[in-house]
């Protein structure tokens, strides 16, 4: 009973029949972009490493966010370039922080653009660890308190979701615990759950001034091996009251995101990350890849391996290839 009477190819014929039989659909409204502010004023400085994103004053990102909520992607997310870098972070949990600057200038003028945020401390940091270095370590508890004062601030300023990335534990309840404290029971929390200790970082780094100057981020980003381990961490972070996790990189680790998508029932999401788009871009320059085409393929096989969405520097590119 197989060939010839069943032959795949007929569902195949054409567009329309290939478009009514397609399993996968890709919406703007599924990526979130990522987005660099830095301090000054009509600053749109480009990422040599990431050829199309830039370092972006308050006001440009504002403009910036214009064209992203016109073509209907889900969101941005927000990174920060500070004036200052220190021991203790301090510019990552001040309500005047390029970071808390940004969303307020975001959400005046977009109040209906959802604002995300990185809760981190690497960008903040004069070393370029995720938190207070003691006796050459990162330590876990004391750093969980400028996490919480962090979001915060962030919330104070009107951002939608928190997204803790600095993989201490305990951070996705010390924050939930001190965004209730405040008042902001409303704010969600997007848990970078597994975030692996990654060399697709690399690009990001360049655009956030966040490279350790000493050591590496293994003692708390996960190992690449470790898939359970991922699903423990995801586990324990909708215990302490995560609303939505996130696997990052994505292209890597699709089976993660498949385990994680048939395991729990919160969104799940995907962190496409600098590597991932760099080393795209870097063969598109060269003639070697064809840009929409292996765009929308990547992004769709994020989607099928089971991300609700996605955080991509292809966001507006994407969106715009839809429509
Ligand atoms: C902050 C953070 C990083 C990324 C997102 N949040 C860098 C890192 O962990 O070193 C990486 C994003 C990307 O590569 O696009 N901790």
């Amino acid at each position: 009973m197989s060939f010839p009477t069943h032959r795949k190819r007929r569902l195949r014929v054409n567009e329309s029949m290939r478009r009514m039989v397609r399993e996968t659909q890709l919406e703007p409204a599924d990526f979130v972009l990522p987005l660099f502010a830095c301090p000054g004023e009509g600053i749109r400085k480009p990422i040599s490493s990431m050829p199309g994103n830039f370092q972006l004053s308050v006001d440009e990102m504002v403009k910036e966010c214009e064209g992203a909520h016109a073509l209907g992607i889900g969101g941005v997310i927000l990174f920060g370039i500070p004036d200052h870098k220190d021991e203790v972070a301090s510019e990552n949990y001040d309500d005047n922080g390029i970071v808390q600057r940004a969303i307020r200038a975001i959400k005046a003028a977009h109040p209906n653009l959802l604002v995300m945020t990185d809760v981190c401390n690497c960008e903040y940091t004069s070393h370029g660890h995720c938190g207070n270095v003691i006796d050459g370590d990162v330590d876990n508890d004391s750093t969980l308190e400028w996490l919480a004062a962090s979001a915060v601030t962030h919330a104070r300023a009107g951002a939608d979701i928190v997204a803790p990335s600095d993989m201490m534990d305990g951070r996705v309840g010390a924050i939930r615990q001190a965004l209730d404290k405040n008042g902001y029971q409303k704010v969600s929390i997007l848990a970078y759950s597994a975030k692996f200790a990654s060399g697709f970082y690399g690009p990001f780094r360049e655009a956030a001034e966040s490279t350790p100057a000493f050591g590496d981020r293994r003692t708390y980003q996960m190992d690449p091996a470790n898939g359970r381990e991922a699903m423990h961490e995801m586990e324990l972070d909708l215990e302490e009251g995560a609303d939505m996790l996130m696997v990052k990189p994505a292209m890597p680790y699709l089976d993660l995101i498949r385990q994680a998508r048939d395991r729990f029932p919160v969104p799940i999401s995907a962190y496409q990350v600098s590597g991932e788009y760099s080393m795209i871009m870097a063969a598109v320059e060269r003639g070697w890849l064809d840009y929409d085409r292996i765009m929308l393929e990547t992004l769709t096989s994020i989607r099928r391996a089971g991300a609700d969405f996605i955080l991509t520097y292809f966001a507006r590119d994407a969106a715009r290839a839809l429509g």
